[in-house]
């Protein structure tokens, strides 16, 4: 997984990702299966997003914690799925996986149980006409316009927002906001969801929040008139990247469902009707993504209450536990997830599960073997191969459980058989 980010269009700079600090690959299983894995885990260590074109598009647009590196998902999608196959990713996040799958021809499901990962995959993917990608933009100068004149005639705010908007935003900053939020909601059907997320995308960025996974606040001084000139911009990089990505995708292009749905559940996935997961799951104990999206869902009015029940793997859900508790509890959530994943599987097909150890107090859990654990419980679900790469813990408190053997980042290939035998541990 890369770092979270947020590149530019056209970026000047190289960012590092996480994916490309690990070292040599270690490999287990069928020699031909953790071979693809490991090509698709070790990504080259370069910058230069003109070189790698499946990073260059709409995966940019819109921060979001823990992203799929976008090589790694073509990779495991070109590879593993086949041509005109079923593509699934049931934690879908940001949509890399299902945005890769399009590129390469494949139909695709993404589903997660956050409704803002549903909302922002469902943007990427839509196939916007030039004349449509010309309206967003010509809308949202209409929006900044409605915003410079409302901050000039001093008008107040035109609805009470919650004491946590009023700590978190300088009061000048809250008032654009609210301009800008105002005019985005009476505008077309078509606009509306893309300026929405527009403005979610730089919620964070205004905010005196330090950055998407922190608690942490500081100082920005913004002029008057920034947030109102940002959403301008950050419309118009939208579009470029939705054009980029349009540029790149076969034709004709294949639409992908993008739903709400329970991973441990998958109840909207029709049963044997998937040909290959590519997916990554949350890492237990390491983000709160319900937390993490609360406020950006107040903005945008999405009910988050599934979410804050049924996410699994959250950090304030282990926070409390003993190591022996974690793990067992982390066993009992992949045995649903994984037991679901099998359910939706096509007999033959792949589940190709991409996770990183964690740690809890100073104990490390290992994903390649508890998920290996959990998949001896899961009928017609059975390890093959897979591909491990050093990765940096940068987390202070947890550091000791990793001095002796380090944190690794795993791809896991699970296949359920033509003819079920259930688990015989692979790996
Ligand atoms: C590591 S992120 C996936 C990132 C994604 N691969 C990307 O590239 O953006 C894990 C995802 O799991 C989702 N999630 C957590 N619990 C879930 C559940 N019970 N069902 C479905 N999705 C869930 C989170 O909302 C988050 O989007």
């Amino acid at each position: 997984m890369s770092e979270p980010d947020d590149r530019p269009a056209r970026p000047q700079k190289a960012r590092r990702s996480l994916t490309h600090v690990g070292g040599e690959v270690e490999r287990g299983g069928s020699p031909a299966v953790s071979e693809a894995l490991a090509y698709a885990l070790d990504v080259a260590p370069s910058g230069d997003v003109e070189a790698e074109p499946e990073r260059a598009d709409v995966h940019g647009f819109h921060v979001y914690p823990a992203r799929m590196h976008p090589t790694t998902a073509s990779r495991l999608v070109r590879s593993f799925a086949p041509e005109g196959g079923l593509v699934l990713d049931p934690f879908c996040g940001s949509g890399t996986v299902a945005i890769e799958a399009v590129a390469a021809g494949r139909r695709a499901i993404a589903t997660d149980l956050n409704p803002l990962a549903v909302r922002l995959t469902k943007l990427k993917l839509r196939p916007f006409s030039e004349q449509e990608r010309a309206l967003i933009v010509a809308r949202a100068e209409q929006v900044r316009a409605f915003a410079d004149e409302r901050r000039k005639q001093r008008a107040g705010a035109t609805r009470r927002y919650p004491q946590a908007d009023v700590d978190l935003f300088e009061p000048h900053v809250l008032l654009e906001l609210d301009s800008l939020r105002a005019a985005i909601m009476d505008s077309e059907p078509t606009v509306k969801g893309a300026l929405e997320l527009v403005l979610s995308s730089l919620l964070v960025k205004v905010s005196r929040q330090r950055g998407d996974t922190s608690d942490r606040t500081e100082t920005r001084r913004l002029a008057a008139g920034y947030t109102a000139k940002l959403f301008v911009r950050k419309t118009e990089e939208l579009v470029a990247r939705l054009a980029a990505f349009a540029a790149r995708c076969p034709s004709p292009r294949r639409n992908p469902r993008v739903l709400v749905d329970d991973a441990t559940l998958l109840e909207k996935v029709d049963e044997g009707s998937v040909d290959a997961i590519v997916t990554s799951p949350p890492y237990v104990a390491t983000y709160d993504y319900a937390d993490h999206h609360e406020m950006r869902s107040r903005w945008l009015g999405l009910r988050t209450d599934h979410f804050f029940r049924g996410e699994v793997g959250s950090r304030r859900a282990y926070a409390d536990l003993e190591p022996h508790e974690a793990r067992a509890s982390w066993v009992g959530e992949l045995r649903k997830m994984l037991g679901a994943m099998s359910r939706v599987l096509t007999p033959g097909g792949v589940a190709i599960v991409l996770m990183a150890d964690s740690a809890v107090q100073n104990v490390a859990l290992r994903a390649d073997e508890l998920v290996a654990e959990a998949c001896r419980d899961v009928a017609g679900l059975r390890p093959v191969a897979r591909a491990s790469q050093v990765r940096p813990h940068f987390h202070g408190p947890t550091m000791a459980a990793f001095r002796s053997v380090p944190r690794k980042e795993h791809a896991l290939l699970l296949a359920r058989p033509r003819a079920s035998k259930g688990g015989d541990g692979g790996l």
